[in-house]
């Protein structure tokens, strides 16, 4: 302990003579089952295993398993997934959503109030192109409500290339985004479907993944509230206009200035999200705001949080970015198909899918084909989950194809299987789990390992990043095979000591389970094997 050389130094003795008091003093305590002076005074202690048993049947009784609640609980809005409409959720949007809902979780475990918010793009330039694109093939834009979302898309894909390749395409979309934004009714009308078949093709995509949004706004619904933005900044007299835009310029020079209107009139994205921290702060009263986006866009975020205090949009709210690395091929490339293309987030499910089912038995007794269905499901997503989630948030990582969904090794499958085990072991006993004993090195290895949840929990909520629960769990289940490879539990005669390792085996399932759960991971009852 540092704090013996410190006590040495002001009463001006040796510090090893400081450790020797204090421990004395430690060994009276009966929690402690060795206290040594080493070195030049540091002093080590050794818990004692009823120490550590005790502790073992608190955490057991406890519906939190001992994790605490934060001490300041208080409202957080989460902006996470930020879907486009009537773009297909590719592979770029999987990190949003799944960091997103894992730290959504975490943040209400904790014990804080917690609205999430898709924030759609919905209001961008992608509404002009579709648009010119139906009127180029149609005419107008009568036949609008009668497309479906594989409709609209294909327009938005065509209009895309043609808006690379003719700028006179590009400048009509936007035109019309323009007009849209300024109220026109037919554009309006047109905007409100396409908006609508989106979404609904949208929520069923974060279904299958189990990202959870309260709130459904976009960028539109901030529209009324930038013009008050922009009228704001005018007569705080903190913008000015330069080349036809109103920009406002940042403390720091050698930062871009914020663009709040283009010179063109038109609102822009980092309007968008000023205007967006005001309704947070005004209508859902947010003391914290938490965005779960791409780090490319990590200068967009410095800019919008400096205006926002700039123009005092939000007193007191935290602003924090959890910027995300890419998802990369096996070239260190963001993730691409085989021909080259975007890879759509529904193809990965189904590869992940695909992959899983390898794995299971096409029937198996006692389980229809349904419950076979579901459990793929849940597998092929808690892979590519835990596989998102094992990695650092802000460094990127490479879409293992062949690993991934393997039921050995650091995946989400592992967690599972280990889980199902334990789940096996609980059903087949025909003793209760009941008091902790330590007798052995694996017990007490495993009886510390779990002591160490609450803090794990809390860091990573201190730090927003999942990848210190993901990484615990991988430890945790590899802890509890050593643990029963030593350690039987039905064939234990002593009844006391299998009833204490069965105690600790549904502890290590139940924390496995909630871990996974902060993850956004279901966990199987069982899993089979082909
Ligand atoms: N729709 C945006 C994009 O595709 C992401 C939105 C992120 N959230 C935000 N509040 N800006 O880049």
């Amino acid at each position: 302990m540092q704090w013996c050389f410190a006590l040495a130094k002001s009463a001006k003795k040796n510090p090893r003579e400081i450790a020797s008091q204090i421990a004395s003093e430690l060994e009276k305590d009966a929690d402690l089952s060795k206290v040594s002076v080493d070195g030049p005074g540091f002093i080590n202690i050794t818990l004692s295993d009823d120490f550590i048993a005790q502790n073992m049947d608190v955490i057991a009784n406890d519906e939190r398993f001992g994790v605490a609640k934060t001490a300041n609980p208080h409202k957080i809005v989460m902006d996470f997934g930020g879907p486009n409409v009537a773009k297909a959720l590719h592979v770029g949007h999987l990190r949003s959503a799944v960091i997103g809902e894992a730290v959504r979780r975490i943040e209400l475990f904790a014990g804080h109030d917690v609205i999430s918010d898709v924030h759609l793009g919905d209001w961008g330039t992608q509404m002009g192109m579709i648009f010119s694109e139906i009127i180029l093939q149609d005419g107008d834009l009568s036949k609008t409500q009668t497309y479906n979302i594989e409709e609209i898309s294909a327009f938005y894909k065509k209009a895309n290339i043609r808006c690379k390749e003719d700028e006179s395409a590009k400048e009509k979309a936007r035109q019309i985004t323009a007009e849209l934004q300024n109220g026109n009714p037919e554009y309006y009308k047109a905007w409100q479907h396409v908006r609508q078949e989106s979404v609904n093709a949208i929520k069923q995509n974060y279904q299958v993944l189990d990202a959870n949004f309260d709130l459904w706004l976009g960028e539109s619904d901030a529209h009324q509230t930038c013009g008050e933005v922009v009228k704001l900044a005018k007569e705080q007299g903190i913008s000015e206009v330069d080349a036809g835009a109103t920009i406002v310029r940042l403390a720091d020079e050698s930062k871009p200035p914020v663009i709040l209107v283009k010179s063109d009139g038109g609102f822009g994205y980092q309007l968008t999200d000023i205007a967006t921290i005001k309704m947070r702060y005004d209508d859902l009263q947010a003391q914290e705001i938490i965005y779960v986006v791409d780090k490319r866009q990590s200068l967009h975020f410095e800019q919008v949080f400096e205006v926002a205090e700039k123009l005092g949009l939000a007193p007191n709210v935290k602003f924090k970015h959890i910027g995300f690395g890419t998802v990369n091929g096996a070239d260190g490339k963001p993730f691409k198909t085989r021909d080259g293309g975007v890879m759509n987030l529904e193809d990965l499910i189904k590869l992940s899918l695909d992959k899983v089912k390898e794995s299971l038995p096409e029937t198996a007794e006692g389980y229809s084909s349904e419950d076979i269905t579901k459990m793929a499901e849940q597998i092929a997503i808690g892979a590519i989950k835990f596989q998102d989630l094992k990695n650092n948030t802000a460094s990127g990582y490479i879409f293992e194809l062949d690993d991934f969904a393997k039921f050995e090794g650091k995946t989400g499958p592992y967690i599972q299987y280990a889980i199902a085990r334990i789940n096996s072991i609980l059903r087949k006993s025909e003793i209760s789990p009941d008091k902790v004993i330590i007798t052995n090195k694996e017990e007490r290895d495993l009886a510390l390992k779990i002591a160490q949840l609450n803090a794990v929990i809390s860091r990573a909520e201190a730090e927003k990043e999942p990848s210190v629960i993901s990484e615990y769990t991988y430890n945790l289940a590899q802890v509890f095979s050593s643990f029963y490879n030593a350690s039987p539990i039905m064939s234990e005669t002593d009844k006391a000591k299998s009833a204490s390792r069965l105690r600790l085996a549904k502890l290590v399932r139940d924390i496995l389970k909630l871990n996974l759960y902060l993850m956004g991971i279901e966990a199987p009852e069982a899993m089979l094997k082909k």
